[in-house]
């Protein structure tokens, strides 16, 4: 249309091990995702990020990568991933792959060789360090997963870095002859035909290699300083070489992944003209419940409080308001590391389900910039609660519970509930197809169990129900989709300190639109401020019975309403 075909692509994210299963082995594979391209391309998607299906021991389900350039058996063969790339061309959608650059799996060759010997030519692919004149570990710092970053190898008596498992040793991004190998495996999927790369965990590329230690907080073994090993300066140089080497020569999209980017950062990543990437991922609005002054002997991530709303508004403000016509924003609720949107931000008892899942849907989807949906979103898939541990299978829930519950610092009990609400297998739940056994992902026991809610909440009924969230996601794309002001306009917050309500509005030129939100589940009154005219304003879309615009307008529970102007 007007842009670059990025900014007007509607992105879905698939995890191919929880996607579909062709051939009922309990594993989701790249056939399951051929199947379902018709049913995403009726949502109305146009390119799907695929999570890595690379050859893979399956530490971190395929975020460690033992080799670039094969597929792991379990998803299919080389063959499979072009009959995808024409599959999806076919039907005019691209493929965006994962590619993992900040660390490989331990089993990769360039690791074998270079844990081999001090002297092996792959010694400095990955960054090694011996142990302090005092015998400590080379610094203090606490890894992602858990425990510390540093892992002592026994053949050369030296320790390597990982800032997640310790299978997943991180790549010395400071040498050239690695980032040079990096490059040529990035030309060798892009002459496969691939049309982006979802690039994992790029902000910790650059480290401080001085290593320094840093205050351990109480209860805590390791220090939490992120800030050593995220978003510092040489990772742009590397960013700018990659551009400059690899992706100037074709007509690619990157999608950068920088948790905990601020907005400086975020410009610094994506900012037109900085040729860095053209979307980036920060996950600012996904941490505003996060508890920092609450127990100690968890980290961040692990701990929460009631969401006030407020703070989510001012997130999501931030990016929209101050990236306009510098970068291109990204707009997702959630994905594979977190939890399910709907009960994270929303209300996932039955009453209010499909309800809430649509205002969630209405206040996201109506914001600038290129949607990212994460599979099952778009029938509101929910968390899952299992109530024994040997259920999970995310290696970072079992680092959680070794490091509180079996040393007796928290019990199971308060453990339990922070995996409930927070862990990412809420996300990597079986997509919920239909209401046969395992919710028709696979007619086996799959490789992690179905959320026994496939009952009530499937694919199937979706697209039976002409009332569903599936078809509303449907109609909330195509509105984006056919509006000039919705896909360049600008952003305006309003009652920014309101504590139920989000209000904005989207402008360009001629036309308005007003977008208004519930948060809660109760019923709330609003007062429209004056700068707004009321007269004139055409529904749009609802979640509940049209309504008029007035001055004084009062909101249902959970409702959501579009204006035009
Ligand atoms: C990213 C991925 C996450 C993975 C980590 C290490 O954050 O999204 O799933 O565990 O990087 O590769
Ligand atoms: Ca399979």
């Amino acid at each position: 249309m007007r842009g670059k075909w990025w900014q007007e692509a509607v992105i879905y994210q698939i995890y191919p091990r929880s996607f579909c299963d062709s051939n009922n082995d309990g594993i989701g594979d790249i056939q399951g995702i051929i199947a379902k391209l018709d049913y995403l391309k009726k949502l109305g998607i146009t390119a799907i990020w695929v999570c890595p299906f690379y050859k893979s021991p399956m530490d971190d389900n395929g975020y460690d990568v033992s080799d670039f350039f094969s597929i792991a058996p379990e998803y299919g063969t080389m063959d499979d991933v072009i009959q995808l790339i024409n599959e999806l061309h076919k039907r005019e959608m691209r493929l965006i792959v994962d590619t993992v650059l900040n660390h490989t799996s331990d089993e990769h060759p360039w690791f074998v060789e270079s844990k081999s010997a001090i002297d092996n030519p792959y010694r400095d692919y990955y960054i090694w360090k011996e142990a302090r004149p005092d015998g400590s570990l080379p610094s203090n710092w606490e890894s992602f997963f858990g425990g510390s970053v540093w892992q002592h190898d026994a053949q050369t008596n030296s320790y390597y870095m990982h800032i997640f498992s310790k299978r997943m040793p991180d790549l010395n991004w400071s040498n050239e002859l690695m980032r040079k190998d990096i490059y040529q495996m990035m030309e060798w999927w892009l002459d496969k035909g691939v049309d982006g790369f979802r690039i994992d965990a790029v902000a910790h590329l650059d480290r401080n290699m001085d290593f320094p230690n840093h205050q351990v907080p109480n209860g805590r073994d390791y220090s939490p300083c992120y800030f050593e090993y995220s978003n510092r300066p040489n990772v742009h140089e590397y960013i700018q070489e990659m551009r400059n080497v690899v992706l100037t020569q074709y007509d690619v999209m990157t999608v950068g992944e920088a948790g905990g980017a601020s907005i400086e950062d975020s410009l610094k990543y994506c900012a037109y003209g900085r040729n860095e990437f053209n979307l980036l991922i920060n996950f600012d609005h996904c941490w505003v419940d996060t508890d920092d002054h609450s127990a100690s002997y968890v980290p961040g991530k692990w701990t929460y409080k009631k969401l006030e709303l407020p703070l989510l508004k001012k997130s999501f403000a931030k990016y929209q308001v101050n990236m306009y016509q510098k970068a291109w924003n990204t707009i997702y609720w959630s994905n594979h590391d977190q939890p399910r949107v709907i009960s994270h931000y929303g209300n996932d008892h039955l009453q209010f389900h499909n309800i809430s899942a649509k205002m969630l849907a209405t206040t996201l989807y109506m914001m600038g910039g290129t949607p990212i949906i994460f599979q099952g979103e778009e029938i509101g898939m929910t968390n899952v609660a299992y109530e024994s541990l040997e259920d999970y299978r995310d290696v970072e829930i079992y680092t959680l519970y070794k490091e509180t519950v079996q040393r007796g610092l928290a019990t199971n009990e308060d453990i339990m509930d922070r995996i409930h609400k927070r862990s990412r297998d809420n996300a990597r739940t079986p997509m919920q197809w239909d209401h046969t056994v395992n919710g028709g992902f696979s007619t086996v026991e799959p490789w992690i169990k179905t959320n026994p809610n496939y009952v009530n909440i499937n694919v199937l009924d979706n697209l039976v129900n002409e009332n569903s969230i599936f078809y509303y996601y449907q109609k909330l794309i195509c509105i984006r989709q056919n509006s000039e002001c919705l896909l360049y306009g600008d952003f305006k917050l309003y009652l920014e300190d309101d504590e139920n309500i989000f209000m904005y509005t989207r402008s360009f030129k001629e036309d308005r639109y007003l977008v208004i939100t519930n948060f809660f589940d109760k019923i709330v009154d609003v007062e429209i401020p004056n700068e707004i005219n009321c007269e004139n304003a055409e529904v749009i879309i609802s979640n509940y019975q049209l309504k008029q615009l007035k001055r004084s307008i009062s909101l249902l529970p959970y409702e959501a309403i579009v204006y035009h102007f």
